[in-house]
């Protein structure tokens, strides 16, 4: 493996590397949502001098005595050739809790004590498919916090024990009920809220400090770490806040670099994009992508495009990936599948694909083959 290492120190690489713009980034605003115990600006500065060839070898070097939060972030972006097409794909798997979650969790949490809406002794409750759940528990875990988390019934057990390891209270509701039936996750989350003492709700789907992570660490990332040549950049739409928040700072540093989003059959994103239409949603299998109605978190102004894929194109794509040792969920085989339909239009673009969450989550369901035929997928 060949490794190119920066030698400069934070302080030159900023100096020599970073424009005006990206230091009033690294010193305004943004920087102040980085301190303190989640991410040490000079630590996350450091890392950031390896890239775009740092490795996984180098970055644990880095980490070593570091709080597990601040490992949070500064994924690699590795390329991987399918079907005769190279895509850059940024391995968010590779978070401390397993998920690109890690990060807009860090940002809520931080801002919630900052703001006094999170205190000692406190709960943090919220409705999530598993990968917020997770990250915000592995928090409540670091920070000294309660966690409880309500989920829908199709989301993997994996998840489900996932959370349960570090120590969260897990409530599985139904899934398919509408969004504002009592029985619902977010329903369940809400109630919980008002029955419990000094509890704090996220509430991932309108919290502006979801994109807002997305906009001060992964944006900036795939920026520098294709030195500025992304062309195209494919995301999945969960809450939205990944591609509004990385599509935002992406678009500010070149308003050329085309954003889109990646919703399966069944959830409203694509119709409502498309054609301004909301359809009625119904169940897919794809867990962590996709909505049953709108919410504020996404911002379709970022969005140059949406693409649909079915259940099956996603969880056979995720397992072509895997062939191809990049081992994924569900979600990141739905966005390399419209990454390769994106390629046909883009013919020689740097694509640049984010992908959420690993396939471990999800070794039940679609690497297990039985799971597949049972489901018509195989
Ligand atoms: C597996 C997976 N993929 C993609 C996403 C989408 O991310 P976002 O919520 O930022 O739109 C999520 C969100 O929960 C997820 O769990």
């Amino acid at each position: 493996m060949t490794t190119k290492k920066c030698h400069s120190t934070p302080k030159k690489f900023v100096k020599n590397f970073l424009d005006q713009k990206m230091q009033k980034y690294f010193f305004g605003s943004c920087a102040r949502n980085l301190k303190r115990d989640f991410f040490a600006p000079k630590r996350w500065l450091r890392d950031f001098s390896m890239a775009p060839t740092e490795t996984l070898v180098n970055r644990n070097h880095f980490l070593q005595g570091m709080n597990v939060l601040e490992a949070i972030g500064n994924t690699p972006l590795v390329t991987v050739t399918i079907g005769g097409q190279t895509l850059w794909t940024k391995l968010e798997f590779l978070n401390p809790s397993g998920s690109i979650k890690d990060r807009m969790a860090a940002f809520m949490i931080e801002d919630a004590e900052k703001r006094g809406l999170l205190n000692t002794g406190g709960t943090i409750i919220e409705n999530s498919s598993g990968n917020t759940g997770a990250a915000l528990a592995m928090i409540a875990a670091v920070r000294g916090y309660k966690c409880i988390i309500t989920m829908p019934d199709k989301m993997s057990d994996e998840k489900q024990n996932l959370m349960k390891g570090y120590g969260a209270r897990v409530i599985v509701t139904p899934t398919d009920v509408p969004p504002d039936s009592p029985e619902s996750y977010y329903s369940v989350a809400k109630r919980l809220v008002k029955e419990t003492q000094n509890s704090f709700y996220p509430d991932q789907y309108n919290n502006p400090k979801n994109s807002e992570a997305h906009y001060c660490s992964t944006g900036p990332e795939i920026w520098y770490q294709t030195n500025g040549t992304i062309d195209v950049l494919v995301a999945g739409i969960g809450t939205g806040g990944t591609i509004s928040g990385t599509g935002k700072y992406l678009k500010e540093r070149n308003p050329k670099v085309k954003v889109i989003g990646v919703d399966p059959e069944g959830s409203v994103f694509y119709d409502y994009f498309r054609y301004g239409k909301l359809i009625t949603p119904h169940v897919y299998k794809i867990e962590g992508i996709g909505q049953d109605h709108l919410v504020n978190a996404l911002d379709f102004n970022i969005l140059d495009d949406i693409i649909q894929i079915t259940d099956k194109e996603a969880f056979l794509t995720g397992r072509q990936l895997a062939q191809q040792g990049i081992f994924a969920g569900g979600s990141s085989g739905a966005v390399v599948s419209a990454a390769l339909k994106v390629s046909k239009h883009h013919k020689g673009k740097k694509i640049i694909v984010i992908l959420p969450d690993s396939g471990n989550r999800y070794l039940s369901k679609m690497y297990n083959d039985e799971w597949m035929k049972k489901n018509r997928f195989l």
